[in-house]
């Protein structure tokens, strides 16, 4: 669960190449887009101009390198060549790299052309509880410090925090321990501890917080209809505070 300083320089690069995949997107433009185009583009990035590894291909038998979750869908979903975007979409990309063993996980919630107000503002909730959860991260922090940072902003806004799916440790495996949580009580759970690397990303519904897996066995909805937002980072536990291990050019004066 703690890693070396050598390995956390190994994971900042694999994340350094995640933020550049991201600042690719950022200039798409994604209007009239299928899903699919978007991830084969990616997917070519990594592969061919970053000489890295989309991670999530072939992990659990997924196919791709990016999870494309629109509008109400929560999470996991996948890309696909009649999925088109428009104008008013909102929509996640979830990406994992590998470069050199080493795997970072971040996903940003997009808007597509045209937002409704309600929705942009989803959308920058939830990116305001990711940073309220980063903020809290510090040794001697505990992981209930940084869930109920992150629950308490979303409630204030009148929206709810999805439970099934929380954030997770990462370095050479995709998924490790510990499983962190994006709700909790103060002051519980457990210590964090200089060297620790984890994701946070937390998933914040309109409505209720239910969902519920569609047919396919990986889209996960809100069973409301409602819109669902997430935004995720990889995070490194320094000897005074957080290191955001796949933070993007614009975001350097929130580090
Ligand atoms: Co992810
Ligand atoms: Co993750």
């Amino acid at each position: 669960m703690t890693k070396r300083p050598e390995e956390i320089a190994l994971l900042a690069e694999a994340g350094k190449l995640l933020a550049d995949v991201f600042g690719y997107l950022d200039q798409l433009g994604l209007i009239g887009m299928s899903t699919m185009h978007i991830n084969d583009l990616v997917d070519s990035l990594i592969v061919n101009e970053l000489k890295a590894r989309p991670a999530s291909k072939g992990q659990y038998g997924y196919a791709y390198a990016l999870n494309s979750s629109p509008n109400h869908v929560v999470c996991h979903g996948a890309p696909s060549t009649t999925d088109i975007l428009q104008s008013g979409d909102i929509i996640n990309f979830d990406i994992t790299l590998e470069k050199n063993g080493y795997i970072a996980d971040s996903s940003k919630t997009y808007l597509v052309g045209e937002v409704s107000p309600l929705a942009r503002r989803l959308v920058q909730v939830t990116y305001e509880a990711m940073w309220k959860g980063i903020k809290a991260v510090r040794p001697g922090a505990r992981l209930g410090d940084v869930g109920h940072a992150i629950e308490r902003h979303a409630r204030r806004n009148g929206y709810s925090v999805v439970r099934e799916y929380c954030g997770h440790g990462i370095g050479r495996e995709m998924h490790e321990p510990p499983q962190v949580l994006h709700w909790g009580k103060p002051r519980t759970g457990l210590v964090l501890r200089e060297g620790m690397v984890f994701t946070i990303e937390p998933m914040i519904n309109q409505g209720r917080n239910a969902v519920e897996t569609e047919e396919d066995g990986w889209t996960v909805v809100t069973s409301d209809g409602q819109l669902s937002a997430q935004f995720e980072h990889t995070v490194a536990v320094t000897g005074n505070g957080v290191r955001v291990l796949t933070l993007r050019p614009e975001e350097e004066m929130l580090n």
